[in-house]
Formats: C-alpha cells, structure tokens, sequence
C-alpha cells in the first residue's frame, strides 16, 4: 500500500470512529474566514492537534479545527483553517483534507479563501467566484507516489471547477443581491504579497485575483472527480500604478466585513 493513501485511510477511520459521518459537502474555510461556524449546528467540533496524521499544526494553526454538523439542514464538514504551502508543507500534505472528506463521502466541495483583487473594474470587499486559475506554486498534490495513489495523475483541468455549482451559486447570489464577481485566481506560494512588477505580471497573464491556496486541493479533488466550486473575498486591491502598502491585518478586517455575503451564499446553497 501507498504510504499516503494508508495515512489518508487511517485518518479517516478515526474521525468515522469519532461519529462524523455521512457528510454530504466538505468545506474549506480560508483565512479569516470563519464566521460559517456559526452557522452550523455543530456535533463534532474535533481540534487538528488531536487527530493523528494531519500535518503538524504552524504557529496560525492552533486553533485548526475540523467542524462536523448540520448546516441548512445538509451534513457538512468543515475544515476551519487550512494548510498552505508558505507554511512548509508539501502540496501533497496541503490536500490531505480533501482527500479524507472523499474517503469520508463527502459529494461536493466548497472553497473559500483571502485573495487580493487584480481587477480594475473591481474593488476590495467583492466576493468573487473562482471559474478558472493559474497555478504559479511550485508544488503539485499529484507529483511522485503520494499522487498517483489517488487516481491518474494526468488529471483533465478543462472544467475544473463544477458549471452546475458555479450557475447555482451565482442564482443564489443574484437572488440574495450579494454582489459576486466571476474570475480567475492565480495561485502563488508566499507568504510575502507581491511586488508591483508581480501584480503586473499576473494581470497581463489574465489573472483577476491572487492568493496563496486553494489550487492544490481543487487539483486534488479533479483527480478524485470531486465535484468543487470556490469563492474568492477580494481583500485589497492589487493596481501596480497605485498601489498602497497592505498589512496582514488590514486583510484580515476586510475578509471579517466582506464574509457575510459568503456565509449567506453559502448557506442557501446548502438549503437547495
Ligand atoms: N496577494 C496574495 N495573497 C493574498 C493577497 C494578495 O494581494 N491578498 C490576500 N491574499
């Protein structure tokens, strides 16, 4: 057996052990996004510290914690805090979430994450829902033996992210008049924000936003045939002519303000 499909497996069995089951949706909360939990009515509430397997948790991840209830009255779990590659893992270890909610049977995936906003028509606080992205990390979840355990690696990327989500979510949105753009992520490693030659660059590659996750896992779950869809708070505007100094905690009190529209898009997707 695969060493990382044992550990996958085994991770698993322990959470299925620990009563988390039947989930129908798995959610990925980006950072400083989750207030979701709030919402959910929550049976199992299980700190990443605690389960054996999981990457070791970073300094952020503390209070990792993987969230297993009822949400709009679907079984979901979800992963509040995630593993990003500017942290020292692999892009494999990055997906082992993923690849746990697949084993674990979850049917659908939903992503969201921090990302700073390269579109000019745009501006910060706008959500945006990932319908295409370029991958600039220098890992990939499906590289060497880790990957080809999970399936073929020479994994289709035409459609990555599920059409029939992605027109769900923008009719909720547009019913919910919660403004949500469409667009393409480019994922980069971090964890320093770009330089104003960089944010050229990826405008000119046709990127609209920039952030440091989400693409190995939505790689991962194409691999799986896990149907994903992901959404993008646009947390600072990234224009290389006029670009002001951003801290961390400025991103951060943006996703806190823009989050409530994503909690209601989500949460009315759930209901459907
Ligand atoms: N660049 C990269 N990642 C980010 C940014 C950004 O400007 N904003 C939030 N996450």
């Amino acid at each position: 057996m695969n060493k990382m499909k044992d550990r996958v497996k085994s991770i698993a069995n322990q959470l299925s052990e620990a009563g988390v089951k039947n989930a129908q949706v798995g959610i990925i909360l980006g950072t400083g996004l989750g207030s979701l939990v709030e919402e959910i009515e929550i049976e199992k509430s299980i700190p990443y510290d605690s389960i054996n397997g999981l990457p070791k948790a970073t300094v952020e991840f503390h209070q990792g914690k993987l969230i297993y209830g009822s949400l709009s009255g679907t079984k979901v779990i979800a992963m509040q805090g995630r593993f990003h590659y500017y942290e020292g893992y692999t892009a494999s270890e990055i997906v082992i979430p993923v690849r746990v909610m697949h084993e674990l049977g979850v049917e659908k995936l939903l992503i969201s994450n921090a990302a700073g906003n390269l579109n000019s028509d745009w501006s910060k606080g706008d959500l945006m829902l990932i319908n295409d992205h370029i991958n600039l990390q220098p890992d990939n979840p499906l590289r060497g033996m880790d990957g080809q355990a999970f399936g073929h690696i020479f994994v289709d990327m035409s459609e990555p992210y599920n059409l029939q989500m992605n027109d769900t979510l923008k009719r909720i949105a547009s019913r919910a008049k919660v403004r949500l753009r469409e667009g393409v992520y480019s994922a980069v490693a971090g964890p320093n924000l770009e330089t104003k030659a960089e944010y050229r660059f990826l405008r000119m590659i046709g990127a609209d936003a920039v952030g440091m996750s989400t693409v190995p896992e939505v790689i991962a779950a194409n691999q799986l045939g896990l149907p994903v869809a992901a959404i993008s708070v646009l947390t600072d505007d990234c224009d290389p002519d006029n670009l002001a100094p951003v801290n961390i905690e400025e991103i951060l009190a943006v996703a806190k303000k823009s989050e409530r529209g994503l909690v209601k898009i989500i949460t009315e997707y759930l209901e459907q």
